[in-house]
């Protein structure tokens, strides 16, 4: 049953209109701090609103309705007993959907309120399906990025959970770098495909325990344009710009990185922050080819490679907060084992 919100100091035209309105289910308030609250609880599908009401005024109630998300979307048709196109006016600026003179004729008040009421409940039920179905897409999405990306860790013995870490280490840089949320989580899934070209590395290179040969290193160097060209012509923002962290993640600030040999701000903000959290999890990590660093160890090289292989402003970030990042780097370490 649809909900009605009437908001009246007069006691008859509360009666009256719950009696004309019998086919919904009528709340009522006096006044207009009631019937705010009352909004809020029962979130009505119409509400009726008096203009003149002693302590605050219809118009006054309309605004504040008007400033609360939950509320602000609920048609508001405003009744009074004032005549004059000037009370329309203010009552349609206010967002107000329509008007309506006291004295009320019964049939058109009836007709109005069932307009707007069956207006609301299509557009909301409208607005749930999509919002469905784009929860839906994001669903969706999450999977097939993690999909894609546990193809390459399954080909690589070392690459393990280090995806899973490197989005973990990338959401937290880019937080702490100031970007909203939205664009964090963007960046943590894009994140996970950073080493996706790796797919089309030859497992004996990939997984070789002993130093790769010249000829063998320049191999796996092209993981990083192999991505890239992977995922670049997406037509999906996200995938592409996991094309540019694929690409960019082993770039060096100095120039001297691979695959393009970009310098400083020439890398992307996310190539940046891929390369910090790529080759802090890889450090910290045991490979094939080489055995777990301490912490300190760790820290110390990033202080000196700040400006040198990493963009100094997001080492000062990582290095600001060590502990945090050596703590999260334990818990999924941990999150690892227990699975
Ligand atoms: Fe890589
Ligand atoms: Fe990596």
């Amino acid at each position: 049953m649809a909900k009605v919100l009437v908001i009246d100091d007069t006691p008859e035209y509360i009666t009256m209109l719950t009696s004309l309105l019998c086919e919904y289910e009528v709340f009522a308030a006096k006044e207009g701090k009631k019937g705010l609250q009352l909004a809020e609880m029962v979130l009505p599908d119409l509400i009726l609103l008096d203009i003149n009401m002693p302590s605050m005024t219809g118009y006054e109630v309309c605004r504040r309705l008007k400033l609360v998300k939950k509320v602000r979307d609920i048609p508001v048709i405003f009744l009074t007993a004032n005549e004059g196109s000037d009370f329309e006016e203010i009552g349609f600026k206010m967002g107000a959907v329509d008007y309506i003179s006291k004295p009320f004729n019964a049939t058109v008040l009836k007709a109005r309120v069932k307009t707007h009421v069956d207006l609301y409940r299509l557009q909301s039920s409208l607005q749930e399906q999509v919002e469905e179905a784009t929860q839906e897409i994001l669903k969706l999405n999450h999977e097939i990025t993690f999909i894609s990306a546990s193809i390459a860790e399954m080909k690589s013995k070392e690459t393990g959970a280090h995806l899973r870490r490197v989005s973990e280490f990338c959401y937290l840089l880019a937080k702490f770098l100031g970007h909203d949320e939205a664009e964090c989580e963007k960046i943590k899934m894009a994140a996970v495909l950073h080493d996706i070209g790796k797919v089309g590395i030859p497992d004996e290179i990939l997984n070789k325990p002993e130093k790769l040969s010249l000829q063998e290193w320049e191999i796996m160097q092209t993981h990083s344009q192999l991505g890239y060209n992977m995922l670049f012509d997406s037509e999906f923002e996200l995938m592409r710009l996991a094309a540019k962290m694929a690409l960019e993640h082993h770039e060096r600030w100095d120039g001297t990185g691979y695959p393009l040999e970009k310098k400083a701000d020439d890398i992307s903000m996310v190539g940046r922050i891929c390369a910090i959290a790529d080759v802090f999890d890889s450090l910290l990590d045991k490979r094939v080819y080489k055995e777990a660093w301490d912490e300190e160890r760790v820290r110390d090289y990033f202080v000196a490679m700040s400006g040198v292989q990493f963009d100094p402003d997001i080492t000062a970030v990582l290095l600001e907060n060590f502990d945090m990042f050596i703590y999260t780097w334990k818990s999924l370490q941990r999150l690892r084992k227990s699975v």
